[in-house]
């Protein structure tokens, strides 16, 4: 397809390579987890149904990505091992973690060698006993009548030993005893079982080896008697030939993969299904443009700008989103894959409750993946030269598509309707789109030709001029009303307002009133 004069922002795009031979672990760990805890009335200190969700979900990235071949996760976090020799997504380090954590938030590591790698899970094998240890004394405390406050007092500065004796003499729990799930967290790794493939005509049935993740639970799975009897773990990443000694954990976090975003340049997180392609096969999606399925992707980009107050502009085309984060934005500190993988991982969970409401007739068969990449652009201007790439591209797509479709409808197999289609240009593909009766492509919805824009707009407007909902609706449907009025509103004060505005960009430059109203 045709290069537009825009592409020459691409050059921004940092490479993240994560080199051979260090070790790629993705620690994912939930955000405002203690809000979100409560919001759902977790158990206090452990929710087994909650850890074994969460190991559920630690199940299915195994086997959804072959590669990963160990994990290990307690609370609300979860770290996943690569083998060695792994080339995922070209060990691409944003690549790599965004499309493992469509449901967490994330920090990758990249361990120097095996020794690193057993040091860190010792580390994270400690936390997990020390923290569990330390709110199961909490929560005993507050049953038994003392405040949060009161009880933090009195196991402040305590140590291991005192705190199992106060378990023990004032609520004869043995600690040792607790479910090993709640002390020593839980472990997903591969093994080999042998299972049925298919049946042979008599009736046989054909049996095979396969790797099926397992949840197990061990004391030390740092250790090397664990780590070493396992054939996966040996083959895949190697041997532990000493025990861990003392844990230093500052060396460990030195090996923390954190990339820090330049300042006060623009920040555009853009987020992309994974085998959309296949995902939208399965689903049954419209060709070549699904009105449902780009309203469902608005949806989660509203939800996106009402979560992240430093998102002030958004586009989105396909199955792909663009998140501007403002100039001067401090968001995590502007540490780039914790950027992306809370984007990414929030807009996929909004993905996931939405489908309903835009498909109500059909099932979600499996989940969605999207994976997110970082950019900094440092002026407005090629910011803009971005936004007007993306929408290009929209519009090459589209028309191809468009024709494509068409093509196909009338009887061309998909390898006949390529072929016409090579080379051509866009007013060949007009007649095209003529000739089966699309003498007007501008009169397609906005939405499939120009793409769609999320953002947020002060409306300031005089008393009597306050828009009321329903004029805000048919302005909303309305594009052209409402661009009209917000240029006509602005400037007025008095009261003002901010609304959601989900609108087909028509035009780059409207883009100048978002970032102005910001
Ligand atoms: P990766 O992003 O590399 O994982 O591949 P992908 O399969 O997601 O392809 P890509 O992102 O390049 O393109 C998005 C794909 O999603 C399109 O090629 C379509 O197949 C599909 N898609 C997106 N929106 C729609 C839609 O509205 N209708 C239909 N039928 N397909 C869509
Ligand atoms: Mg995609």
């Amino acid at each position: 397809m045709a290069n537009s004069k825009y592409e020459y922002v691409k050059s921004f795009e940092v490479e993240d390579e994560i080199m051979f031979p260090n070790l790629i672990v993705v620690r994912v760990g939930g955000r405002h987890f203690q809000r979100f805890s409560e919001a759902h009335e977790f158990e206090k200190p452990n929710d087994e149904k909650a850890l074994k969700l969460m190991s559920l979900c630690a199940t299915s990235v195994l086997q959804e990505y072959p590669d990963i071949v160990f994990s290990f996760g307690f609370s609300d976090e979860y770290s996943f091992v690569f083998k060695q020799t792994t080339k995922f997504y070209q060990r691409r380090a944003s690549k790599v973690v965004s499309i493992i954590v469509s449901f967490f938030t994330s920090v990758p590591i990249v361990c120097a060698s095996l020794e690193v790698l057993q040091e860190y899970l010792a580390w994270r094998q400690q936390h997990c006993h020390i923290t569990n240890q330390h709110n199961t004394c909490l929560w005993e405390l507050v049953k038994s009548g003392k405040t949060e406050k009161e009880a933090l007092d009195i196991l402040k500065g305590t140590q291991k030993q005192e705190r199992n004796e106060l378990l023990f003499q004032q609520f004869g729990i043995n600690y040792r005893t607790l479910p090993q799930m709640f002390r020593q967290g839980s472990c997903v790794l591969k093994t080999e079982v042998e299972g049925i493939v298919k049946y042979s005509e008599n009736g046989t049935p054909i049996k095979r080896m396969r790797k099926d993740p397992t949840t197990v639970h061990s004391k030390n799975i740092a250790g090397r008697s664990f780590w070493n009897e396992h054939q996966s773990l040996l083959k895949d990443l190697g041997v532990f030939t000493k025990d861990v000694g003392k844990i230093n954990s500052d060396y460990i976090r030195s090996f923390l993969f954190e990339s820090k975003l330049m300042a006060s340049t623009w920040i555009v997180i853009r987020i992309d299904g994974c085998h959309f392609h296949r995902f939208s096969e399965v689903h049954d999606f419209e060709k070549p443009n699904d009105e449902q399925a780009l309203n469902l992707m608005n949806s989660c980009a509203v939800a996106v700008l009402q979560e992240f107050p430093d998102v002030v502009f958004s586009y989105g085309v396909s199955d792909e989103y663009s998140f501007v984060l403002k100039k001067d934005s401090q968001f995590c500190q502007r540490k780039a894959s914790n950027i992306v993988s809370i984007v990414v991982s929030f807009f996929t969970s909004v993905y996931v409750m939405n489908w309903k409401a835009f498909f109500p007739q059909k099932e979600l068969k499996y989940c969605p993946a999207f994976d997110g990449r970082a950019v900094c652009y440092p002026s407005t201007e090629i910011l803009r030269d971005y936004l007007a790439w993306r929408q290009v591209d929209c519009h090459i797509n589209n028309q191809y598509n468009t024709c494509f479709w068409m093509l196909v409808k009338s009887g061309k197999s998909k390898s006949e309707a390529q072929r016409a289609l090579k080379g051509t240009q866009a007013q060949e593909k007009k007649e095209m789109l003529a000739w089966f009766g699309i003498d007007d492509y501008n009169a397609l919805p906005a939405m499939f030709r120009q793409g769609s824009s999320v953002f947020q707009v002060h409306i300031i407007c005089s008393s009597t001029e306050i828009p009321s909902t329903a004029f805000l609706n048919i302005a909303i449907q309305k594009k052209t009303v409402h661009d009209m009025n917000i240029s006509r509103m602005i400037g007025k004060h008095i009261v003002a307002e901010k609304y959601w505005l989900i609108m087909p960009v028509a035009c780059i430059a409207r883009f100048s009133l978002a970032l102005k109203s910001n």
